[in-house]
């Protein structure tokens, strides 16, 4: 168990910069870091990072919090999860093991990960040295795959039993650990069974090495005709998401880091033809789509993509949307000629061919969409006009003037009723309307930010004051007691309350007890940070706080009367009216 004197020593010996640093790119902007919000899809940047006072901001969609939780939120982790994961990165585990009279801080997820590396042991002996192995190792030796291929991939081979493997480990592990894992399924009655059964088993790292899923895939007929998909995956689970994940990143980081650049492919067997082609510097995402999440976890081990889909037409689609999340790396794109994927390619041609096409037939973006947008019938003014009216920008962005002017010949040799004049007019007047656009929006954001970066923009008068207030009795204890002894005391803002509910129960709000808390109450609590401060009290300061938030209070009460004289009269109900308008001149009056 790790005690909160643990939990808040991990926390400040890691700074939250650099963390949220190595999943989103951050540039110093003042006195804080501002970067593109990992949590919704956003162009210009609206994340912040407040590096004195460890905490992150979203101004886009108000998402906030501390290191734990943003790991909490990133990776789709628990809190205690998240403080393990910081704890690792600030290196206090290792810390702990070389003091062993401390308590060490065991990672809550261990047994997740050992249950998985037990399971890809056993997939692995069943496929290497028993009989019912031999029949699947003969389908990869056809499929061109060799033992070391097999071995280097670690690839295994699930059973066609019922429970084979949880009558294997369900001695050597919880229960909880068998449900969590995601290697099983359990009946309604109670019954558990093997998630994965006569499937060849592909393990799924994370980046540094440990197993944490599996993708099985089929590999005979199914017997009863039941039409099951070809690769099935472990569910989500507090290891696995597939969003974040990459297959083989654990072995491609090595060579892709010696090499500045990594292959992203579609599948399991289009890495492992690149690996047999000699190129190890090659990922999958899985069939599903590259998601952001994905992107900032690559730009952590490069800087330049081969994006290398399959050159069916689902390949294509998904390439050029994966053009838009990949905006921020370099790139190059490589198309697998005649519908094929790669592991197709290296069968028809060769390992040698592979590893040619792949390092030698590359285009750049702009060669790619020129390609898949150009129209069917070239012949067709209107076609010709769309066409080059959606490259015209793409290729304005270009940095180099050498490759713009290529792609200007090209576009104009495609089409008939364009000479190069006319495209590179098209093109130039594209460049200024984006230099003005990134004029304005930059004009924009920066004006945006500075109200962005003054504390508490929009909020009331009130909440600035009841802010204010919390923000002294979280660092002044005497101020707290001063108020805990104040029975009639009480927050007007609910979310303040219950901050202030938790500070006197405990003398402090640590950051697990604000994860226990509803969104409001943790937005509340960075917002209440993010009032600047000086780190003494002045003479009268707390009086005038006092009296801002009573003015206000009172301020507040006289809208309300004010509104329901209004209803009343609207209503035509008189003696309400006179009744509230009586109170509202009584309240006045106590204001002067
Ligand atoms: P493909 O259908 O292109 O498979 O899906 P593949 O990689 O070429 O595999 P083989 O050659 O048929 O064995 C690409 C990737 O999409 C995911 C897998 O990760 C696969 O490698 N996928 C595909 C699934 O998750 N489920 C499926 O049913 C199919
Ligand atoms: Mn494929």
């Amino acid at each position: 168990m790790v005690d909160k004197e643990q939990i808040a020593e991990i926390k400040n010996s890691v700074n939250i910069v650099e963390i949220i640093g190595e999943v989103v790119s951050l540039s110093k902007a003042g006195r804080n870091y501002l970067g593109l919000c990992p949590f919704h899809g956003e162009k210009t940047p609206s994340f912040n990072v407040v590096e004195d006072k460890q905490f992150y901001h979203c101004f886009g969609c108000g998402r906030s919090g501390d290191v734990f939780k943003f790991i909490e939120e990133y990776r789709g982790v628990t809190f205690m999860d998240a403080v393990q994961i910081v704890s690792e990165k600030a290196g206090i585990a290792i810390q702990n093991q070389a003091r062993p009279h401390q308590p060490t801080l065991v990672n809550p997820n261990q047994e997740l990960y050992d249950i998985h590396q037990e399971a890809s042991k056993f997939y692995q002996a069943i496929l290497m040295t028993t009989k019912m192995g031999e029949e699947a190792r003969n389908y990869l030796h056809e499929r061109g795959l060799t033992d070391e291929v097999i071995r280097h991939f670690q690839l295994g081979l699930a059973p066609a039993e019922g429970n084979y493997l949880y009558r294997n480990l369900s001695e050597k592990f919880s229960e909880k650990v068998i449900t969590d894992s995601g290697l099983f399924t359990i009946s309604d009655a109670g019954t558990v069974f093997d998630a994965f059964q006569d499937r060849i088993m592909f393990p799924l790292t994370d980046d540094t090495g440990r197993v944490i899923a599996f993708s099985g895939r089929l590999w005979k007929e199914a017997m009863d005709g039941s039409h099951q998909a070809k690769y099935k995956n472990s569910r989500s689970t507090r290891l696995f998401n597939k969003s974040f994940e990459l297959y083989h990143l654990d072995q491609a980081k090595t060579s892709a880091k010696k090499l500045r650049e990594m292959y992203v492919m579609e599948g399991f067997m289009d890495v492992i033809a690149a690996y047999r082609a000699g190129i190890e510097n090659a990922v999958a995402s899985m069939g599903t789509a590259l998601t952001p999440e994905h992107v900032h976890h690559l730009s952590h081990f490069t800087k330049k993509v081969i994006l290398t889909y399959d050159g069916d037409k689902a390949g294509l689609e998904a390439t050029v949307k994966a053009l838009d999340v990949l905006q921020d790396l370099d790139l190059e794109i490589v198309r697998i000629p005649d519908q094929m994927d790669p592991d197709e390619y290296l069968k028809k041609t060769s390992p040698e061919e592979l590893a040619s096409l792949l390092k030698d037939s590359r285009i750049s973006k702009v060669e790619f969409l020129m390609h898949y947008w150009k129209p069917s019938y070239i012949e067709n003014l209107q076609a010709q006009i769309e066409f080059v009216e959606k490259l015209a920008p793409i290729i304005a962005q270009t940095q180099s003037i050498t490759a713009q002017n290529a792609y200007i010949y090209k576009l104009a040799d495609l089409l008939p009723d364009f000479d190069y004049v006319q495209v590179e007019q098209i093109v130039n007047n594209s460049r200024l309307q984006q230099r003005e656009a990134t004029q304005k929006s930059g004009a924009s954001k920066r004006s945006n930010f500075s109200v962005d970066l003054l504390p508490n923009r929009g909020m009331s008068r009130l909440v600035k004051a009841e802010n204010h207030l919390l923000n002294r009795m979280k660092d002044f204890p005497m101020i707290l007691n001063d108020y805990r002894l104040r029975s009639d005391f009480s927050f007007d803002t609910p979310e303040l309350q219950v901050l202030y509910k938790l500070l006197c129960q405990n003398g402090e709000v640590t950051s697990q007890d604000l994860s226990e808390q509803p969104e409001g109450v943790q937005h509340a609590w960075y917002r209440m940070l993010e009032e600047d401060l000086p780190e003494e009290i002045s003479d009268g300061e707390l009086e005038e706080v006092e009296e801002t938030r009573q003015r206000e209070l009172l301020r507040k009460e006289n809208q309300q009367i004010g509104n329901k004289v209004k209803e009343a009269s609207s209503t035509g109900d008189a003696e309400t009216a006179l009744l509230e308008l009586e109170r509202l001149i009584a309240q006045k009056r106590r204001m002067e």
